[in-house]
């Protein structure tokens, strides 16, 4: 349990003691914007500089940063505030829209850079930190670890050693959550002894993703699907998350993560509760994050001899000028462990309920597909009785990426004389046609949320520890089993057992564009 006394409940809505708020800057802006000190670790990394820092900027330039609101990073870099400045006009400017220098010149001055050597002996960045934060106490403090995980108990506790967590302080951890579910509850139970659950903010970025607020908008707010939002109607779910690019650069890390890690365990997992939980009883953070858990713990167990069953693993090779996944850039050579990691895997997976039991969820994930494509399709039951020949069962396809938008498929009769011919057609909605504004990158939801203290669309303990209980089962069946992973061309769609996975019951992936 916390040591820390429990954070004030600091949510938009709240009744949290007054806080001095800045008024809005745009009709656009929400009412209530909290000043903050947002202290990155590893904010001079990859995922703060493409990601974090662009998103931040957004929420700047579209007034939803309060204008006392600081970004210090913390790294082992050893730069100045001006060098950070420097390195962020270089490496920044060109992702985001400038449209007026003031803002930009602006939103630099908000950056603060702090070196840290989390676990050496050298305080001195404790120090530096502690005087930039000193009198600032009343302000919102969100400490946003986008370091790799074994930093993030050490951090925790540093932080508390130098007296730097209060009541209105915030975790942020970022994924990988260790690396199995002993792993994971450790890291929980070192941070949770630092910081109240209420406190920790688990991020998975598929989560603010715009279509997948939108599944639950679709679900929940509308009265047509839920009569067939079952094993009545529906014959199967996939969810694929298809990536082009292949991992140059990443093999320390990916080489010990592997697909199942790095995608199913996290974002596949979120997209399967959304889809299949019941409908909460509030749209507030426990009641929808309980029906999540539900579901991940409803889960099919899928372990020893059924692994090979109900799992295939791939690894991609050399095909026309695409390295194989052994022969990308990487700093160290490969080694057993790269042989036998996965960078596609497809599983079929099962949610053992009344609505679900029965319908198979099928998970895909992998590098170097020819199409980068994330999306769930739910593919209902043919008609009971055709009249027609030619049809085709209704298909709805919530497409998150590369363009957001909703597709369901319907048949519909061709024009023409004489014989009734069946096309299916779709009744579609595009995101970017329909609405005019902006649709904001998933890091400029979270963090708003974050700042505004509201975690319902953050992952939950119980959420986090469920989905590694069902994963570990497969990993240790894969450690166990002596043969690689199934090699399939870079620029192809994973290897034949994915299609065998399906075809066995004459089932096949969803290949369409929309
Ligand atoms: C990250 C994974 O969580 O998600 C990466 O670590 C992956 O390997 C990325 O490329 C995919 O995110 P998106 O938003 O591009 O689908």
């Amino acid at each position: 349990m916390s040591t820390a006394p429990a954070a004030p409940a600091a949510s938009a809505t709240s009744t949290a003691p007054a806080e001095p708020v800045a008024p809005a800057a745009s009709a656009a802006a929400p009412a209530v914007r909290h000043r903050a000190d947002l202290v990155v670790l590893g904010g001079t990394g990859d995922l703060s500089m493409r990601k974090l820092i662009p998103a931040l900027y957004h929420s700047d330039r579209e007034g939803r940063l309060a204008p006392e609101t600081r970004v210090i990073a913390m790294s082992r870099g050893g730069l100045t505030d001006a060098d950070f400045r420097g390195k962020v006009d270089a490496e920044v400017r060109g992702q985001v829209p400038v449209d007026d220098p003031a803002v930009w010149q602006r939103f630099l001055e908000r950056l603060h850079h702090v070196s840290v050597d989390v676990g050496g002996e050298n305080r001195s960045g404790w120090s530096a930190l502690t005087r930039l934060l000193a009198g600032h106490e009343q302000r919102d403090r969100v400490f946003y670890l986008a370091s790799p995980p074994r930093t993030f108990g050490p951090f925790c506790r540093e932080l508390q050693d130098a007296g730097l967590v209060t009541p209105r302080s915030r975790v942020v951890l970022e994924k990988p959550l260790g690396h199995d579910l002993p792993s994971a509850q450790r890291i929980n139970d070192e941070v949770g002894a630092i910081f109240d659950e209420r406190q920790i903010f688990r991020i998975d970025h598929y989560l603010g993703k715009e279509t997948v607020q939108n599944l639950l908008v679709l679900r929940f707010a509308n009265a047509f699907l839920e009569p067939i939002w079952n094993s009545l109607w529906i014959d199967h779910v996939q969810i694929t998350a298809a990536e082009t690019v292949g991992t140059p650069g990443r093999r320390g890390y990916y080489d010990h993560a592997g697909a199942l890690r790095d995608m199913v365990q996290n974002h596949l997992l979120q997209l399967l509760t959304l889809t299949a939980m019941e409908p909460p009883a509030r749209n507030d953070r426990e009641a929808i994050r309980d029906e999540k858990v539900k579901v991940l713990q409803a889960l099919r167990p899928i372990s020893g001899g059924e692994v090979g069953r109900f799992t295939v693993r791939g690894q991609y090779t050399a095909a026309g000028d695409m390295p194989g996944y052994l022969d990308e850039p990487a700093s160290t050579a490969p080694t057993e462990a790269s042989r036998r990691v996965e960078t596609f895997t497809a599983i079929r997976a099962e949610v053992k309920n009344w609505r679900w039991a029965g319908v198979p969820f099928y998970l895909r994930t992998g590098k170097r597909m020819p199409y980068r494509r994330s999306e769930i399709v739910v593919q209902f039951k043919d008609v009971p009785h055709s009249i027609y020949p030619g049809g085709t069962p209704n298909r709805l396809v919530l497409r998150l990426q590369p363009e957001e938008g909703i597709e369901l498929h319907i048949m519909a009769k061709e024009p023409g004389a004489g014989e009734v011919s069946l096309k299916p057609v779709p009744l579609s909605l595009s995101f970017g046609k329909t609405f005019t504004a902006r649709v904001p990158e998933a890091y400029e939801r979270l963090l708003t949320d974050v700042l505004a203290g509201n975690p319902t669309l953050f992952m939950r303990r119980d959420e986090v520890e469920a989905a590694w209980r069902w994963i570990d089962p497969i990993l240790d069946a894969w450690s166990a089993d002596p043969a690689l992973p199934e090699p399939y061309p870079a620029g192809t769609t994973g290897p034949a057992g994915a299609h065998e996975l399906l075809g066995r019951s004459g089932r096949a992936w969803h290949e369409e564009e929309l």
